[in-house]
């Protein structure tokens, strides 16, 4: 952990906070390489999600670092667009669910932060957008990939090529966020949604999220074969023993163990 991320493990979840407030948490290399490095030490034996956010009450990312970007030539732009995307990628398939708590500009690379984790939820003065356009270069982290994923591809085309701006209500009414909140309320609520997913089998929950993952890289042949592996893979667990007898008892089961 450096100067620009932050970390620490609460309950059953871990908390990453971007901490570059003075340039509204831009993505400089620092970030991306001090990002990298939290996810590598993330202990997935007892952190069963994880919430990313940024620090203050102003941005959640307002980008990758356009002062870092200008002079770079081609070569170095590719290898600065790898480095962002082969951060989210390891981001993108942790194997524990992934909740964005977008706390305000979520811009270029931060938008293409937010996608990269499973789950986003926004405060009210969040901002949503891809300006890379407007400064001559496309989306580099993503975003040319997950935006239409996430909301189809004529609308994220439609805010690619405008550059246009959207407020949280927007972002909720594409389906980008899940829900908006007050921006006093939104790291409690981000912890409620953790606590309710850390309360579920965490092996069933990983094996969701691959399903998921995997399953939405193949032709659906393929990809319910993938879910039938994951399903199966969570029989004889102590967790689904404990889940379906206590069903079968009419009361609930013990708490889930992670194994
Ligand atoms: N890169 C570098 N510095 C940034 C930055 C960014 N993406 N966004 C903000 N900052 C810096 C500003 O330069 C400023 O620094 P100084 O105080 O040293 O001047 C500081 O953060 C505060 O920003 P503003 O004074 O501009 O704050 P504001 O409230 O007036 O405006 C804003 C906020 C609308 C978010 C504006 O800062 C802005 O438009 N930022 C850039 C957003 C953007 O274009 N992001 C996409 C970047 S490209 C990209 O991300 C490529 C990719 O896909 C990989």
């Amino acid at each position: 952990m450096g100067d620009f991320v932050n970390y620490k493990a609460e309950e059953a979840f871990g908390i990453i906070t971007i901490t570059r407030e003075k340039a509204l948490n831009a993505l400089n290399s620092d970030v991306l390489k001090q990002l990298n490095e939290v996810l590598d030490n993330v202990d997935f034996s007892s952190v069963r999600v994880l919430i990313l956010t940024g620090a203050g009450d102003k941005s959640f990312v307002a980008g990758a670092d356009i002062a870092q970007m200008k002079d770079l030539s081609k070569k170095e732009g590719e290898e600065f667009g790898r480095l962002g995307n082969d951060v989210f990628l390891k981001l993108e398939n942790l194997p524990i669910p992934t909740i964005a708590a977008v706390n305000g500009f979520c811009l270029g690379g931060g938008c293409e932060l937010s996608m990269a984790c499973d789950i986003r939820i926004a405060s009210e003065n969040a901002v949503f957008g891809q300006p890379e356009t407007g400064l001559g270069i496309t989306p580099g982290f993503g975003g040319t990939q997950r935006l239409p994923r996430i909301i189809g591809t004529g609308r994220a085309k439609e805010l690619i090529y405008t550059c246009n701006k959207i407020d949280a209500c927007e972002a909720y009414r594409l389906g980008l966020v899940s829900a908006v909140y007050p921006l006093e309320n939104l790291m409690e609520e981000a912890k409620k949604m953790a606590r309710k997913i850390a309360s579920n089998a965490p092996i069933a929950v990983r094996n969701s999220k691959r399903a998921i993952n995997e399953g939405m890289q193949v032709d659906i042949a393929s990809a319910v074969r993938i879910e039938s592996q994951c399903f199966g893979d969570c029989f004889g667990t102590e967790d689904q023993q404990n889940g379906m007898t206590a069903f079968l008892e009419k009361r609930k089961h013990d708490p889930y163990v992670n194994r």
